[in-house]
């Protein structure tokens, strides 16, 4: 009885992976019957190099199971091959020959040297032309996403990454850059994870302070350009909550968008930024009310996925570790799905005490955390310290303001604009086709 492992995602799958498969099938017929093995990467090993799939690893597992020819489906928990391969020692591995060049020579190679030591082959299928996950996946991202799948989408990426990145966005076309900004590093693919609407930037977007006084109308009509634009989680800055009253109908209103995420301050009174800290009159709420408006959010919400994740001042209002604990405490008692902490100081030290002590609480949710003003700590520090979600809460538009402000001043000093185009100007073509369909 011979074993053949196939490895793949099968996310969308398409005639090129039925391709393999029964390329499998004909061998095994071949060699008289035996077993085809699917190691179906897990969302982790997905995650590890490039975007999360669509389907989790059950619906991919119930898809493929179903395809003829397969008779067992197992979890390949690594990118890597060869912990499966040294587990099942399979005489045959199959691929499509796309593999031959390019990033994936050396996995091939390593897995070809791996298999010889039971005399193990790769087999190379000649690749499908003019279909492939890529092509799908952009496709898909034109076509849009769906609430459920766009608010459960920040939970599959906590349990699918050692850290979810996060940076804002304020209008549709910021959304765009969050959305499709990307590098090659290693051979993965880094992206971001999603999307931060920003109470500070938003509110300056529109040309006011960030005292809460955009209403939630205005703001939703900004989250929803965001929203036709994009398919990534979002997790909104909703400042206090208001009043518990409305806080119950924010909530419902952000989960029937399909946002993942509310983060809400312990702080009532006029609102002013954090970062303002004690230069200015902010006032904690006590941690009962807060925990009692946390209460009311969660008994609103109607699904599963919505999170509620409570934001603690006491470090940016001087108020101590010791009060900062035990608000989180208090906070998840009550029901909150995650807690951001945030600091003003210039270095990492007080986020990272209050992180060690945060870690050591029972039943402890994700932690969030802004380092708009300790940024020189890396996501890999972020990592070390338990930290889950980092959010980039405000560079895009603290980039763009500069940026125009130079071009402005450009135009106003040559008396006229070719400086500003040829200095600080995107070519005229390239804007007007920056969004598809102006043609
Ligand atoms: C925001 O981006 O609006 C925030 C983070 O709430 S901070 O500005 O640091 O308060
Ligand atoms: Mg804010």
């Amino acid at each position: 009885m011979k074993k053949i492992y196939i490895g793949m995602s099968a996310d969308l799958l398409h005639p090129g992976h039925l391709n393999i498969i029964n390329e499998a099938r004909k061998l095994l017929d071949k060699e008289g019957g035996g077993e085809l093995i699917v190691g179906l990467l897990t969302d982790k090993a997905i995650a590890s190099y490039k975007r999360l799939p669509y389907m989790n690893w059950e619906q991919r597992k119930t898809v493929i199971e179903n395809v003829k020819g397969v008779t067992q489906v197992v979890a390949q928990e690594t990118l890597d091959y060869v912990p499966n391969l040294l587990k099942i020692k399979p005489d045959f591995v199959l691929h499509g020959d796309d593999w031959k060049t390019g990033v994936q020579a050396q996995t091939r190679q390593r897995i070809i040297d791996v298999m010889s030591e039971w005399g193990g082959k790769v087999i190379d299928i000649p690749y499908t032309e003019g279909i492939s996950s890529t092509k799908l996946n952009k496709v898909l991202k034109e076509v849009g996403t769906t609430p459920e799948v766009r608010s459960y989408r920040l939970k599959r990426l906590l349990d699918s990454k050692d850290i979810v990145t996060i940076c804002e966005a304020h209008n549709g076309l910021s959304g765009l850059i969050v959305e499709n900004a990307n590098i090659v590093e290693d051979n993965k693919k880094i992206e971001f994870d999603g999307i931060w609407i920003s109470s500070l930037t938003q509110s300056a977007a529109k040309g006011k302070p960030d005292i809460g006084y955009l209403d939630t109308t205005s703001r939703m009509e900004t989250l929803n350009d965001i929203l036709e634009v994009t398919t990534k989680p979002i997790i909104y800055d909703g400042d206090n909550g208001g009043p518990q009253e409305h806080f119950v109908f924010t909530v419902k209103t952000l989960e029937r968008l399909g946002v993942s995420a509310i983060i809400i301050e312990d702080k009532i009174g006029l609102k002013k930024n954090s970062l303002f800290g004690t230069e200015v009159f902010q006032q904690q709420d006590t941690p009962e009310d807060f925990a009692q408006k946390i209460k009311a959010g969660k008994q609103a919400q109607v699904t599963d996925n919505f999170m509620i994740i409570a934001r603690i001042e006491s470090l940016i209002l001087e108020q101590g570790m010791d009060d900062a604990v035990l608000r989180a405490k208090t906070y998840l008692e009550a029901g909150a799905d995650g807690i951001m902490i945030h600091s003003r100081q210039k270095t990492f030290d007080e986020i990272k005490e209050f992180a060690k002590l945060y870690n050591r609480l029972p039943d402890r949710k994700p932690l969030v955390v802004v380092p708009s003003s300790y940024n020189q700590v890396t996501e890999q520090e972020l990592i070390d310290n338990g930290i889950n979600i980092v959010i980039y809460a405000n560079h895009l538009l603290r980039a763009a303001y500069p940026a125009m402000l130079n071009t402005a001043k450009s135009i106003l000093k040559n008396h006229r604009c070719k400086e500003a185009s040829d200095n600080y100007c995107m070519k005229i073509n390239d804007i007007i086709t920056l969004i598809p369909g102006a043609k």
